[in-house]
């Protein structure tokens, strides 16, 4: 058979493939998207696991996949095995277009506005490193920004002589006083805003939307956002926000491989936007630069298995996701609310709030409770250290049960009252 033959074959094979992928996934996940309500969650459940005795309560670190997506994972893993350059770059790659068209209709952007990378972290740092700076430059971020992004913002500082205006505010601050908080740190020498779409310590969202209209008002400054715990987990849109880079994991809320992220580039600012890593093409087009090969060798199957997880994402829609993670919450807090000394520092009452709260107990090292949550009674929640607060983070997903946070309830509260 020519090189030619064998191509079309596997390119065939890889159609095929998909297709079956494809097929397989709507009949084992279709489910009619639902409102709120315990018994309608059940088969959602279901669909992931098995997890043993452990409750994991820490989905906001990185989230498991529900069994279609590792299946579609195992398949191309395998079918990459067979002929890896062929498999994987001509054929699984094929789907890479259709990956970025469903991501854009999620993520309200265009496709061309999309580069596939390994995660939040990757993303973001393609954008804090590629923007344009000179020394004196103002760059304004908060105390409540991811520490890698504060430090990558460090480093920058460090090299470039880029001054930072680190904003703070309380954790329960209402929307006002964080957008004047904000405001008060831009001068007339500030180039970029960077700021978190949901705080990874207490889970609070910020007006991320007005923040950009903000800087766009005070000139020509440039907008980062970090959404890698809100993609997927409350409704978003690029274009809304009005930013002109966001970045995200796919690996959290959409429950797609580990590994998986993506960085959207404002088409405007493409050309401009330096990239982090030295591309394999000499002069590559658009995102392009920070995207596929040009990155070096990347896990194609992990990328092919994005889009089982955005179709079975689909199958449940980001509304009735947001609505059920928020039901969530509202269940454990109200079950662990009248526990001696119990505080939450995540405010519930914005209706953005989602899976991601964080608490303290009076008397009690947060420190401490994780461990005993975890060694007495298998619950792994998560301890967050700020330098304004101290607390325990819990985050379940869409697969945790009411039982499940019963346990957890009254496991904290049989910490707490048998002290
Ligand atoms: C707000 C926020 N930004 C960035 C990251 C980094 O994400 P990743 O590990 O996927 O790069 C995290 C991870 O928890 C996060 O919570």
């Amino acid at each position: 058979m020519s090189d030619m033959n064998i191509e079309r074959r596997h390119i065939l094979k890889g159609l095929l493939f998909g297709a079956t992928a494809g097929t397989l996934l709507t009949a084992r996940t279709g489910r009619a998207a639902s409102g709120t309500g315990e018994n309608s969650w059940a088969d959602v459940g279901a669909a992931f696991g098995p997890f043993g005795s452990v409750l994991n309560l820490n989905n906001a670190a990185v989230s498991p996949q529900p069994k279609t997506v590792r299946d579609a994972l195992a398949r191309a893993y395998q079918f990459a095995n067979e002929l890896p350059d062929v498999n994987m770059w001509d054929v699984l790659d094929a789907g890479r277009d259709r990956t970025k068209e469903k991501l854009a209709r999620m993520a309200g952007c265009k496709p061309q506005e999309i580069a596939l990378n390994r995660n939040a972290t990757e993303g973001l740092c393609t954008a804090i490193f590629g923007i344009d700076l000179a020394a004196g430059d103002e760059v304004v971020l908060s105390d409540w920004d991811y520490e890698s992004m504060r430090n990558a913002w460090k480093l920058r500082a460090q090299r470039h002589g880029v001054v930072l205006k680190t904003v703070s505010f309380d954790a329960l601050a209402s929307d006002d006083e964080i957008i004047g908080r904000y405001r008060s740190a831009i001068t007339a020498r500030t180039k970029v805003l960077h700021m978190t779409h949901m705080v990874h310590y207490t889970g609070r969202v910020l007006p991320v939307e007005q923040l950009c209209a903000l800087a766009r008002a005070a000139g020509d400054i440039q907008t980062i956002v970090d959404a890698a715990q809100s993609f997927a987990q409350i409704p978003l849109s690029f274009e809304r926000i009005g930013c002109d880079y966001l970045a995200a994991s796919l690996h959290k809320w959409l429950c797609a491989p580990f590994g998986t992220g993506m960085l959207i580039v404002k088409q405007a600012r493409i050309d401009a936007l330096w990239p982090l890593l030295g591309p394999l093409d000499e002069q590559p087009q658009g995102l392009a630069k920070m995207d596929g090969w040009n990155l070096g060798t990347y896990s194609s199957p992990s990328e092919h298995a994005i889009e089982a997880a955005i179709d079975y994402h689909d199958t449940i829609g980001t509304q009735a996701k947001h609505a059920r993670l928020r039901e969530l919450s509202q269940y454990w807090i109200a079950r662990a609310s009248d526990i001696r000394g119990f505080k939450l520092h995540t405010p519930m009452a914005d209706p953005q709030t989602a899976a991601v709260t964080l608490f303290s107990i009076d008397g009690f090292d947060p420190e401490q409770l994780e461990k005993r949550l975890r060694s007495e009674h298998n619950v792994r929640v998560r301890f967050r250290k700020h330098a304004r607060l101290t607390g325990v983070r819990v985050s379940p997903h869409i697969y945790t049960r009411e039982a499940d946070l019963e346990r957890f309830a009254s496991a904290l509260r049989r910490i707490v009252t048998t002290a």
